[in-house]
């Protein structure tokens, strides 16, 4: 077991938070015989609430659980983590322009960024929660020179688990019978959902989703646009947008990356880029990836038909877009 694993989640008096906590706490991320040490920061104005999350924290009781640092002191959140779960970011409000968004975060995630380079674990590995996610995570990078860019990744788990659940329901089968999905690009709406790869588990051996099952209407058409406008769906339901499949998603993303992928698998990251597919160097991208030994490698080498290729692009522009109005936004500032 060794030493506890310090583990910042950021927003840790929200809603996402509220769901990763227990999570976290009770070893579905690291395993059962990692002992973690949780650093929970948000901001002055919740710091009661966010006692009021460490008083059932401690009433849960966690075995795991060594020791709980709460705080809006910046410095004291990032100090010596070896993993980081970046949530907390300025919401959406009506009539706030989506530049008006990036600027707030552009500001958070300099901050964020800074503390990380000065005062975490050379080795620590970073997810971005917090939208705009891969943006968010491309300027925390930059603040963060001495952290390797690898080890900053944003998140695109949710939009995955979203489309492997509902080709899993088209096909009237189960989630863990269904592989190989991927989402390309940017963690909104321009986002590709790519089912062309897909296999499927039938009688204990796999096979492509197009033999099983040849509907490209519903892959291409129908899939698409539910997975991209599901958070909506969710939030006009709720009245408040997704948490409980969002910190799960999160746990995902940080399990898969401790722990490794499996075999014959992949899953969607969003990564920086180093020019793969045609993406733009430096971009954090979503990609389809396999973990070994907590690094990612991209897959190598997936046919990109005329179809893909256009979709990509679009996400890619959509990224390239951001990426301007960040840089603009951090001169500004
Ligand atoms: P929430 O509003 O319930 O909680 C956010 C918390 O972050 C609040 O307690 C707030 O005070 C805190 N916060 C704001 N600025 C902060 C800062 N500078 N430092 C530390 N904490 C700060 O929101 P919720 O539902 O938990 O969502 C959090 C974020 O996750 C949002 O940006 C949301 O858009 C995003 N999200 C991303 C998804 C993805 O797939 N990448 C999926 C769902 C949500």
């Amino acid at each position: 077991s060794g030493s506890p694993v310090r583990v910042l989640i950021t927003g840790a008096a929200g809603q996402i938070a509220y769901s990763l906590i227990p999570l976290v706490a009770k070893g579905e991320v690291f395993g059962q015989q990692q002992e973690v040490i949780l650093h929970l920061l948000d901001i002055q104005p919740m710091l009661g609430v966010l006692n009021g999350v460490v008083m059932e924290i401690s009433d849960c009781a966690f075995p795991l659980l060594r020791d709980v640092v709460a705080t809006a002191d910046v410095e004291a959140a990032f100090k010596d983590i070896d993993y980081a779960f970046l949530v907390g970011a300025m919401p959406r409000r009506e009539g706030m322009e989506r530049k008006d968004l990036l600027r707030a975060n552009v500001g958070i995630f300099k901050v964020q960024g800074g503390a990380l380079d000065k005062l975490a674990k050379k080795d620590v590995k970073v997810l971005v929660v917090g939208n705009p996610a891969n943006t968010n995570a491309l300027i925390c990078s930059k603040y963060a020179p001495s952290i390797p860019k690898e080890n900053i990744t944003a998140m695109t788990r949710l939009d995955q688990n979203r489309a492997l659940a509902q080709i899993a329901d088209h096909v009237k089968s189960q989630v863990q019978n269904v592989r190989k999905l991927i989402i390309w690009g940017n963690h909104s709406n321009t986002q590709f959902p790519d089912a062309r790869f897909v296999e499927v588990q039938k009688d204990n051996s796999w096979s492509s989703i197009t033999k099983i099952q040849h509907d490209e209407k519903f892959l291409k058409e129908q899939l698409i646009p539910i997975v991209q406008k599901r958070g909506a769906e969710v939030i006009a339901a709720r009245k408040l947008s997704s948490a409980m499949s969002a910190a799960q998603a999160a746990a995902d993303h940080m399990r898969d990356w401790f722990h490794g992928t499996k075999k014959d698998d992949w899953i969607s990251m969003a990564v920086v880029s180093k020019g793969e597919y045609g993406v733009p160097q430096g971009l954090v991208f979503s990609f389809p990836v396999t973990v070994e030994n907590r690094q990612w490698k991209i897959v190598p080498d997936l046919p990109i038909d005329d179809f893909a290729r256009e979709k990509i692009q679009i996400t890619t522009k959509e990224l390239e877009e951001e990426r301007q109005e960040a840089q603009a936004a951090t001169e500004s500032q």
